[in-house]
């Protein structure tokens, strides 16, 4: 199957899985462990949602137990926060800022998440792989995001 296809089927999963539900900790939670169990290479996934400090603080997951609150403006999460853009690293070990939740991670991808303007949070995926997350993946994981986005409310922020 190509990469494409896997993200298309995935995505029609998605839809179907968040259907009827908008409630954000039921449908993080079963997108995350959805995308941790049908994307190959994977070590963690899961959410993290902005507190007005500017910290991102720990949401559903799929995975080993995370750091629970990432500093406003650091690790991959704040950097692509910070550019509100996705951001793919290839080889984490080169990234300085770099935030360690799990040392199996050797690659990452962090996706911004929107309500319309306002950035409330952020998906990540990380990878045991080098280098696991191409064009197409990245392609592909912003699709489910958007599939997610259109499911679900955007929840309220943590405390700070
Ligand atoms: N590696 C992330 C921190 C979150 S964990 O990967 C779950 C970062 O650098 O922001």
């Amino acid at each position: 199957m190509s990469v494409f296809a896997i993200y298309d089927r995935l995505e029609r999963q998605v839809r179907e899985l968040l259907a009827g539900e908008s409630d954000f900790m039921a449908n993080g939670a079963n997108f995350a462990a959805l995308v941790y169990h049908e994307l190959p290479d994977l070590n963690w996934v899961g959410f993290y949602r902005c507190a007005p400090s500017g910290d991102l603080v720990l949401g559903p997951f799929a995975g080993r137990p995370a750091c629970t609150r990432l500093p406003a403006g650091h690790g991959v999460c704040g950097a692509a926060a910070a550019r509100r853009a996705s951001l793919v690293v290839d080889d984490v070990a080169a990234f300085a800022d770099h935030i360690a939740c799990d040392t199996a991670s050797r690659s990452e991808i962090v996706v911004p998440l929107f309500a319309g303007d306002r950035l409330w949070g952020v998906f990540d995926c990380d990878s045991p792989a080098l280098a696991r997350f191409g064009e197409e993946d990245r392609a592909g994981i912003e699709r489910l995001v958007r599939a997610f986005s259109e499911a679900t409310q955007p929840p309220e922020p943590p405390a700070r």
